[in-house]
């Protein structure tokens, strides 16, 4: 036998910057990201941007074309801004990507060249996993303009579109060129996506910080009043422990068993296909950590009272914990003869799109995760239950809530004596 034993290492760096109006002339922050490895000038720019952020904003591709002109010897628009659909309409239809490709191609892009990603995280998957693949991977500056995308998506080494009815089947793992946070972008998210964001930042807490949790109870009123300010701090801590994470995990691009930042995300996975993408990501991943973190307090893991404050954060936040389809034996499901939530098939499609053993997160503690690699199908039935009685109990108090809030009607004037 002979053999060649090869060893190949590669260090990646790429920074996260926090920010408001990127694209505000005066703002030097973008042309000096592709100013700082500028090995031609001007360098070519193109320029993808999520249709729902232009619905909000009419005028960014003026204000992207203004930018650019103002910073010319820098920075060069090799072609129109492309707007594309935002959420997974962009992932689900490969067109996009291909009309992406188109766009790099036409501008006759390099590697040393940029492509900048203005959006929502499925429009950020999706032109990181163009650029990644046109010449084997264009430089990504990821804009990202959700709450989600700003303290999850955006961080990681990831991109990718849907195939096969799969989520995330078609992508890479390509580390951006840089990524820019600007929360301005957050003024014009609809509510619904603000709140779902925040999921992330939960999960974070649960498997990193329990200060941070803290902070997140502690702020729960003012999240959900849309504090700038308050999302500024949440999106900042939580951006850090996920960078943190991939830095020091050991497992940058998941060649392990187990995930550990995907707390809930099996679930939360099977939930986004089972509801068809009517539930976000965040707002599935809201329901999957309720339903993991009862797991681990129903399976003797976790304190009655951390999962109290867990279960009670998430409706304080606005989030939900529990929608039909977590219950629900789909007809013809894998499981229908058995008479099983057909969610329980996502702990054999979360296995298999890893590899390996199942390797689930539960908690011993908020803080505290833990590998467990046996899921008890009797006790996920009964935590799917728990949270069906939880969710029609709260639905129950705010609706009281509600027509006690109402103004009662007035006793007519003038009949009493
Ligand atoms: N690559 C990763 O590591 C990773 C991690 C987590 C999630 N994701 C992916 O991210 C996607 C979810 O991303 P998301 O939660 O950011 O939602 P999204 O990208 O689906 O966007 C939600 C909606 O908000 C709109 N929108 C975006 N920015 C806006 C703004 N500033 N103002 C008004 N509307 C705006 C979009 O057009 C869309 O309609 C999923 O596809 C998920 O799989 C990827
Ligand atoms: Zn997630």
């Amino acid at each position: 036998m002979d053999v060649i034993r090869q060893k190949v290492r590669v260090d990646f760096e790429y920074p996260v910057f926090f920010t408001r109006g990127v694209l505000t002339p005066s703002n030097l922050l973008l042309r000096d990201v592709v100013a700082r490895s500028a090995d031609q000038t001007p360098s070519d720019l193109v320029v993808v941007v999520d249709r729902g952020v232009v619905d909000h904003q009419p005028q960014l591709a003026e204000h992207i074309a203004e930018y650019a002109q103002r910073h010319r010897t820098v920075l060069h628009l090799a072609a129109p801004v492309l707007v594309v659909p935002g959420g997974e309409a962009v992932k689900n239809d490969p067109r996009y990507v291909d009309q992406i490709h188109h766009a790099i191609n036409d501008a006759r892009l390099c590697r040393h060249s940029y492509v900048v990603a203005i959006g929502g995280g499925a429009v950020l998957d999706a032109a990181g996993y163009a650029a990644a693949t046109a010449h084997r991977g264009i430089r990504l500056i990821r804009v990202p303009t959700t709450v989600l995308a700003q303290d999850d998506s955006a961080m990681g080494v990831k991109n990718g579109i849907n195939a096969f009815g799969k989520k995330n089947y078609l992508g890479t793992f390509a580390p951006p060129f840089a990524v820019i946070n600007d929360t301005s972008f957050l003024e014009t998210l609809p509510d619904r996506h603000w709140r779902a964001g925040v999921s992330e930042a939960i999960k974070a807490a649960l498997i990193k910080d329990r200060s941070f949790f803290d902070y997140l109870e502690e702020h729960a009123a003012a999240l959900r009043t849309r504090d700038l300010g308050v999302m500024e701090q949440v999106i900042r801590r939580c951006a850090a422990l996920h960078l943190n994470h991939i830095a020091s995990g050991g497992d940058p691009f998941e060649l392990g068993s187990s995930r550990p930042l995907d707390f809930g995300h099996w679930s939360a996975h099977k939930l986004e296909q089972l509801t068809d993408h009517r539930l976000g990501h965040g707002e599935a991943v809201a329901i999957g950590i309720a339903l993991d973190t009862t797991y681990s307090y129903l399976a003797g893991f976790l304190p009655e009272d951390d999962w109290r404050r867990i279960i009670s954060l998430l409706p304080a936040l606005g989030l939900s914990v529990y929608v039909p389809e977590l219950g629900e034996h789909l007809e013809g499901g894998a499981d229908a003869s058995s008479g099983q939530p057909t969610v329980l098939d996502g702990l054999d499609e979360f296995r298999e799109h890893l590899g390996g053993a199942l390797t689930i997160l539960m908690l011993r503690s908020i803080g505290a995760p833990f590998d467990v690699h046996d899921i008890r199908r009797d006790v996920m039935i009964r935590s799917i239950g728990v949270l069906h009685d939880f969710e029609h109990a709260h639905q129950l108090r705010e609706e009281r809530h509600e027509r006690h809030i109402l103004p009662e009607p007035s006793e007519p004037q003038g009949t009493g004596r």
